[in-house]
């Protein structure tokens, strides 16, 4: 059986059980959970890396992760997300954001397995509730984006913390660009789907998007949105890229996880 528990505000919630003894009935509700609180995570799982794929295809088709290798032929979905206590620079994703905006066709989730963590509460995921940045938009800004889409850049102003990464494990690849939608709804709530990591305008442009840009930003990682998730080993987290903002905190050691994204 499983059990959940919202964190404040309704940023995030953990759900306790086992989740290799789950049934059809258990995904319909995680699935409300993550539309209710854009981000579940469990603690203590013990999962091989073909547990880990199975319980991830539950949610949707697994996406290709155009940036870096994957862990292996046999589990390319997986991506290594690793640092190491002699990197220096920023980790990756050292920025608010969402995974792979700048793709025509970004996932809707991302999943996190963590393999190796530092001690607890040095290593967090920060979150920030675009449900509630929403809520709190003032009339005007929300006026103004209503009209118009972003345009994102793989190439945008978090690239700086992915280029070290993909110099060691990965493929050079061109920039990618896409545009989408900045306000969206999902079942009854609106959202602020925007990436402070990847964009790099709007269409059409907006006058003064310098400034529209800069306060958006501002307001969609206000600390009252935010909610600071603390790893332990064997933790899973799974959030919808639609609702949900994320950024890793800066830290010094050694850190292995194991990312899924879901179309
Ligand atoms: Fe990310």
């Amino acid at each position: 059986m499983f059990k959940i528990i919202p964190n404040k505000k309704n940023i995030g919630a953990e759900i306790t059980g086992n989740v290799k003894k789950i049934s059809k009935k258990d995904f319909k509700f995680f699935f409300k959970a993550l539309e209710l609180y854009g981000m579940i995570f469990f603690r203590r799982q013990k999962l091989n890396s073909s547990d880990y794929i199975a319980f991830a295809k539950h949610f949707g088709k697994l996406a290709k992760y155009p940036r870096l290798k994957g862990l292996s032929t046999k589990y390319k979905q997986i991506t290594v997300v690793q640092r190491k206590a002699t990197d220096k620079g920023p980790s990756f994703g050292e920025q608010f954001h969402t995974d792979s905006i700048y793709t025509k066709k970004p996932p809707r989730f991302t999943m996190l397995y963590s393999k190796l963590v530092p001690k607890k509460g040095r290593a967090n995921t920060e979150f920030s509730s675009q449900y509630l940045a929403y809520d709190y938009l003032s009339k005007s800004i929300k006026n103004k984006l209503i009209k118009v889409k972003g345009r994102y850049s793989s190439e945008g102003p978090i690239s700086v913390t992915t280029r070290e990464r993909v110099k060691e494990k990965g493929r050079k690849i061109e920039e990618l660009k896409s545009i989408h939608k900045i306000i969206k709804k999902i079942n009854s709530k609106n959202t602020i789907y925007c990436s402070p990591g990847h964009l790099v305008g709007f269409s059409p442009n907006l006058k003064n998007s310098e400034k529209v840009k800069k306060q958006l930003f501002k307001h969609q990682v206000k600390k009252k949105f935010q909610y600071s998730l603390e790893w332990e080993k064997d933790q899973l987290a799974i959030w919808d890229n639609r609702s949900m903002l994320h950024q890793a905190t800066p830290f010094k050691g050694n850190r292995i996880m194991h990312r899924i994204t879901i179309l």
